[in-house]
């Protein structure tokens, strides 16, 4: 076993200082000057987050006005009518006792009215600029309507594809959810948390939400300390170190405790730890859910269990406007824990500016599905995109080809904006086919299935038939929005319905097959990936999606995503993530032993067999980070400025990256490092940098990339962060299953 070097030696001392961290003297002095004058009322109401339906219509139910009237209520969600966000403002800063402003919240997650490609399909652009570009345009155009809180971005890791909320989330890795998290931030809140454009983030679900057993939603999570450390906090602490204002704890239970009453996660790490200092808002529920968990016999001991564990704000349930009261009477919890919930939520509000700006700027349009918020959203839309297959380049499409546009989302505006786009309006969304007939494509149309579970065959003539006389067949298929997202977990996770029948149909016609995947998750392939010539990954990828994918298959484009998430060929290899540990007996091709190769009779024996499935092997369809554009590239030369890494000396490693194609392409140069031995044992690879580069045909590039002992640091299980002595092997490649290797040793 390795040394320990304890770079930092103290678990609550390591984590480094940020710039929201340090509190404005000013901005205290008015909260607690605030606070003095408060009634334990009003105090109970800041930690009130009311709910009202987006659908409310006629007037303002008048019990809510009251309610605001007397300082009831701290914040509102979905408030959808900027009439009543006005009036309920104004009732709030003119007429309850102390004036205090109310936040309005909504789920803004991947655009407002301009919707961008879902949440992983903007991970798969590995582009922090395009998650902040966008964030910034969601932020610019929902505030408009008096939205100045996001409940996003959600930052749970999943490693499991049936997941709902894999749509949702950044992926799979801790390292490229990290450099996301902080776009996320900065686009939403932008420069100045007080700017009418400003709104505020909540980094979302702390935590282990993603980490479901079975991909289950809201299922029991078991995350030891070493996981919690290095994959699912780092986002997180990302998030709060570009300034995010508030978290959301999870629905689900880590390890026996539900996130919303977890006084370990919320004190020692989120506040000691992370030094987060914002606020804590419940999900919806998860307070009184936490009965349901068996971890509180009624409301009351929910509201308890909550206000002990330090989460300062409910979500719809009204456990704590209830019981707050009687739980002091009873001693329960004392005035001042109350307090200090308080004077998180108040610091926020000031840090808005809200005391003294609390209105929506009735001049601030939003600038609503603007021309360049459209350009954006194509922009990530292409970048989102991850091409899986291309044989014999058949992608781009000649223009002179005559084209079979087939499939259950060639034109359906709604379903391509994905999950959570409750104010995507389907009237401003651009379909392939839309773009088609708008670009004079020579092209005839069958949707052949009227949605993507649809399994009437009614229509399969004439769609062969289409097929027939046409050049080349663009099938586009994939998932309505529906079949992912919250509570939407899937046991299969292949091309739903009879849509794989219908492409097995489409291929004996012999014509060409570009099949275009519209989905929240991974697609299991392996039922027809040898029917089809071309596979373009799009995601729900929104409002321009139509646009996008012509510019695409055409080739005035490129694709540029890669995967975020590693693909599974069969839906039994999930969980599946690049960076799991080794095992004792790791699996490799020498050893693999198909189902089909065990003679009959064979007397039992694990000689010979390593970590794998006899009948789905190891590796995945496609490895984390992978995807192809419309040329090639070469790696040669990895050269390290040393193989001796030390406290005071980074090294360089370097690689020379060759178009070896005959067009201008992008390439994302990714770094992996792998700790070979630890005090516990560390993961094969680890993502540790990435660089996208542009190189003209033919053209080759030096990539470089440092590493510092910094970059090398982790959590084992007494929590000791740090790095320790030994050898450590690096590649540079073009995902985590490739790329050229070198080692070096830390000393
Ligand atoms: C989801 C959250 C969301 C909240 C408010 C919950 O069901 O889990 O992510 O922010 O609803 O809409």
């Amino acid at each position: 076993m390795k040394n320990i070097q304890i770079i930092l030696c103290c678990f609550f001392v390591c984590i480094g200082f940020s710039q929201n961290k340090v509190k404005n003297a000013n901005v205290e002095k008015e909260v607690n000057n605030l606070l003095s004058k408060m009634s334990l009322d009003e105090k109970i109401g800041q930690l009130n987050l009311r709910g009202t339906s987006s659908r409310v219509k006629g007037s303002l139910p008048e019990e809510l006005k009251q309610a605001v009237r007397d300082g009831k209520v701290g914040a509102f969600l979905n408030v959808m009518n900027t009439d009543y966000v006005d009036e309920l403002q104004r009732i709030a800063t003119t007429e309850s006792p102390n004036k205090i402003p109310l936040i309005f919240a909504r789920d803004v997650i991947h655009g407002f009215k301009t919707i961008f490609p879902i949440p992983l399909g903007l991970a798969a652009s590995w582009n922090p600029e395009i998650v902040e570009t966008s964030s910034r345009v969601a932020a610019v155009e929902a505030s408009s309507s008096g939205i100045r809180w996001t409940f996003a971005p959600m930052l749970d890791i999943a490693r499991d594809s049936r997941w709902g909320r894999i749509a949702e989330s950044p992926g799979e890795d801790p390292y490229l959810a990290s450099q996301l998290s902080s776009a996320y931030i900065k686009g939403f809140q932008g420069e100045d948390l007080k700017d009418p454009t400003s709104m505020i983030a909540c980094a979302k679900h702390f935590i282990g939400y993603g980490a479901a057993v079975g991909g289950r939603d809201y299922n029991t999570a078991i995350i030891n300390k070493e996981l919690l450390q290095n994959v699912y906090l780092p986002p997180f602490k990302a998030a709060f170190d570009a300034g995010s204002q508030t978290v959301m704890t999870s629905f689900n239970e880590t390890n026996g405790i539900p996130a919303s009453g977890d006084k370990k996660l919320l004190q020692d790490i989120l506040r000691d730890q992370m030094k987060f200092d914002g606020f804590v808002v419940s999900d919806w529920n998860s307070v009184i859910e936490m009965i349901a968990h068996g971890y509180a016999k009624d409301n009351k001991h929910a509201a308890e269990r909550g206000l002990h564990a330090g989460l300062n704000m409910e979500m719809t349930s009204t456990a704590y406007e209830n019981h707050v009261k009687e739980l002091l009477k009873e001693g329960k919890i004392s005035e001042k824990e109350i307090n200090s919930l308080v004077v998180d939520i108040l610091r926020v509000k000031f840090r808005m500016g809200l005391f003294k700006n609390p209105n929506r700027d009735k001049n601030h349009t939003g600038k609503l599905y603007a021309k360049e918020h459209l350009e954006l959203a194509k922009k990530a839309a292409i970048e989102s995109s991850v091409l899986l297959k291309n044989k014999k380049n058949i992608l781009p499409l000649k223009k002179n080809k005559s084209i079979a546009v087939i499939g259950p989302l060639a034109d359906k505006p709604r379903e391509q904006l994905g999950t959570w786009t409750f104010d995507g309006d389907k009237n401003h969304s651009v379909t392939p086919v839309n773009t088609f007939k708008q670009e004079k494509v020579d092209f005839n149309f069958i949707e052949a299935l009227d949605f993507s579970r649809d399994t009437s065959t009614k229509k399969f003539q004439k769609a062969i038939a289409t097929a027939k006389k046409s050049d080349v067949i663009v099938f586009i298929g994939g998932e309505e929005a529906i079949l992912s997202g919250e509570a939407h977990s899937r046991a299969n996770i292949n091309l739903p319905g009879i849509q794989e029948k219908l492409i097995k149909e489409l291929a004996k016609t012999g014509k060409s097959i570009v099949l275009v995947i519209m989905a929240g998750r991974p697609i299991t392939l392996s039922n027809i990936i040898d029917d089809v010539d071309a596979v373009l990954m799009t995601w729900h990828p929104g409002t321009m999606g139509g646009p996008a994918i012509y510019d695409m298959l055409f080739g005035n484009k490129e694709p540029q995503g890669r995967l975020p998430v590693t693909w599974p060929k069969v839906v039994g290899q999930l969980p599946l993530y690049y960076n799991h540990k080794n095992t004792g007996r790791p699996a490799s091709k020498d050893e693999y032993v198909h189902i089909d190769d065990i003679p009959v009779g064979a007397w039992q024996s694990s000689l010979g067999n390593t970590s794998h499935y006899l009948d789905a092997g190891y590796t995945p369809h496609f490895p984390f980070g992978y995807g192809l554009g419309y040329t090639t590239f070469s790696y040669k030369n990895i050269k390290l400025s040393s193989n001796k890494l030390s406290d005071s000396k980074s090294i360089e490693v370097e690689v020379t990256v060759k178009n070896t194609g005959s067009r201008d392409g992008v390439e994302l140069v990714q770094l992996y490092v792998q700790d070979v031995v630890g005090s516990i044992t560390r993961p094969v690879k680890e993502l540790k940098g990435f660089q996208k580069i542009v190189l003209k045909a033919k053209e080759e590039k030096q990539v470089k990339f440092t590493i510092s002992v910094d970059d090398l640091k982790y959590y084992n299980n007494d929590l000791f962060y740090g790095v320790e002595k030994g050898d450590f092997n690096v590649w540079i490649g073009s995902n985590a299953a490739s790329g050229l290797k070198s080692s070096f040793v830390y000393e």
